[in-house]
């Protein structure tokens, strides 16, 4: 174990992501990913099961705070978003009314030499090098997973896990404008796993087939929607920029007509430039008056809403925000990558936003000896209740910083052998490797201030 805790020197800055991080970066995080905690392949001792994977304890915490960010400023923070949580099955008539029995598919074509399959608009030319191997003629594949609801197998028990949270807001829209005082514009939010047989799930952690969604459907006055479009694409892009993601690697992309969901009528994509591309991070829909109409004419339900100041009637419009937390999770790990070269050896470092980082303040004594353990017991006991901590007394205390550098832990408090006759300790900065020396009674507020 090393006895001091020597300032580092970093020799050169980060270099920035392309050229420098981007070969591959993929193959670094994943691996990262799995060392540490956050994310790993779902059942794999039993080779896996493509396009599903578990979240290690870091994993959970980064995607806690990611949710609670989300529901922060979606719900707490504003007085007209109300909460939901609707279950994953339901009433399969849901899915025949939203279009999705129909419509939500996606166009699949087969080798006619290996019979694998892809999704249409995934391939390009041919997979086999050597000669011309053909697709068959694209032909429409449902992305919906099926299962049976109660003891019976028959097509009458035949239900759906839900492909997205929405449909949960409209077939109770009128359940939550009876029950609160809401009128619009206001909003029903919901965050909740969502299932897609994803033809070509892949890229680790971005195209899931079981996934989490963060969804708002914001409900207004049909003269309303394009001015609400533009609304929340503003501050979509401003609640990611305010987790740190760097502002160049961001982007709003208008959708063309073409690629229009089938329910949609305007959309914007944040899209976020991944190693492998400018792809989407999160889509913001205007979805009109197309769902609760449908769930109007099928069930037979009112669904308007009544203005009784302008004495009129009418089915809102929706605008919505919908983000994967898992890609958000992606996009927030690959923003903080950074390799750096600190004398001779590379550091790997997750430049984590305090908010969002699994732990915020790691606990690192000297040695395992009295009086220090207790010393920095008591710390810990002090600081655990206001900051997400960890306790590591194990390897040499420049391991230890590596460590927390890789999973990302803005501050380090090192209890060293001086603090014995200082009652002082040393704070080092993920960002800085600088290191300054703060009483033990006045830790608590210097870290608040630093992790603001
Ligand atoms: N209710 C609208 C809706 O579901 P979407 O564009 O299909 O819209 C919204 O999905 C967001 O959900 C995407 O922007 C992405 O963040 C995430 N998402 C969609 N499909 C995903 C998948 N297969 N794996 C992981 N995340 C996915």
């Amino acid at each position: 174990m090393a006895t001091d805790a020597v300032p580092e020197s970093r020799d050169k800055l980060p270099p920035p992501m392309g050229e420098g991080r981007g070969g591959g970066l993929m193959e670094k995080l994943v691996s990262l990913a799995k060392r540490r905690g956050f994310f790993f392949q779902s059942s794999e001792i039993y080779g896996g099961l493509q396009g599903f994977w578990d979240f290690g304890p870091l994993g959970v915490t980064l995607r806690n705070n990611i949710k609670r960010a989300w529901w922060r400023s979606m719900v707490e923070l504003r007085d007209d978003v109300v909460g939901l949580e609707s279950s994953i099955i339901m009433n399969p008539k849901t899915w025949v009314a939203s279009g999705h029995v129909q419509n939500f598919t996606d166009p699949l074509v087969e080798c006619k030499k290996c019979h694998q399959r892809f999704r249409a608009d995934h391939v390009k030319g041919t997979h086999h090098a050597e000669d011309g191997g053909e697709f068959t003629e694209p032909r429409q594949f449902n992305l919906m997973f099926k299962t049976h609801v109660g003891p019976a197998e028959d097509s009458s028990a035949e239900a759906y896990l839900r492909p997205e949270t929405a449909q949960g807001m409209f077939v109770d829209f009128a359940n939550v404008l009876n029950s609160t005082r809401m009128r619009p514009p206001f909003g029903i939010a919901q965050i909740g796993k969502a299932f897609r047989n994803e033809i070509t799930p892949g890229n680790s952690i971005f195209r899931l087939r079981e996934f989490e969604l963060m969804e708002l459907e914001y409900f207004v006055p049909p003269a309303e929607e394009l001015k609400w479009l533009e609304y929340w694409k503003d501050e979509r892009l401003k609640w990611h920029l305010g987790l740190g993601i760097r502002r160049e690697k961001l982007r709003l992309r208008p959708h063309g007509k073409s690629e229009l969901a089938h329910y949609a009528s305007g959309a914007f994509d944040v899209e976020y430039e991944f190693p492998f591309g400018w792809s989407e991070l999160e889509g913001i829909a205007a979805r009109g008056e197309y769902d609760l109409s449908a769930h109007q004419q099928a069930s037979g339900r009112d669904l308007t809403y009544f203005d009784d100041l302008k004495r009129e009637r009418y089915v809102p419009h929706v605008v919505e925000p919908a983000l994967g937390v898992d890609r958000s999770m992606l996009t927030l790990m690959i923003d903080a990558y950074h390799e750096e070269q600190v004398r001779d050896e590379q550091r790997v470092v997750l430049r984590f936003h305090p908010s969002v980082a699994p732990v915020q303040v790691a606990i690192l004594p000297l040695s395992r000896k009295e009086p220090i353990t207790s010393i920095a017991g008591k710390v810990e006991h002090e600081l655990r209740p206001f900051f997400r901590t960890e306790y590591d007394d194990t390897q040499s205390i420049g391991k230890r910083y590596r460590r927390q550098d890789e999973i990302g832990t803005p501050f380090a408090v090192t209890i060293d052998f001086e603090t014995v006759n200082d009652q002082a300790a040393t704070i080092r900065s993920r960002d800085e490797m600088s290191q300054v020396r703060v009483p033990l009674a006045e830790l608590r507020q210097a870290l608040e201030e630093r992790l603001r």
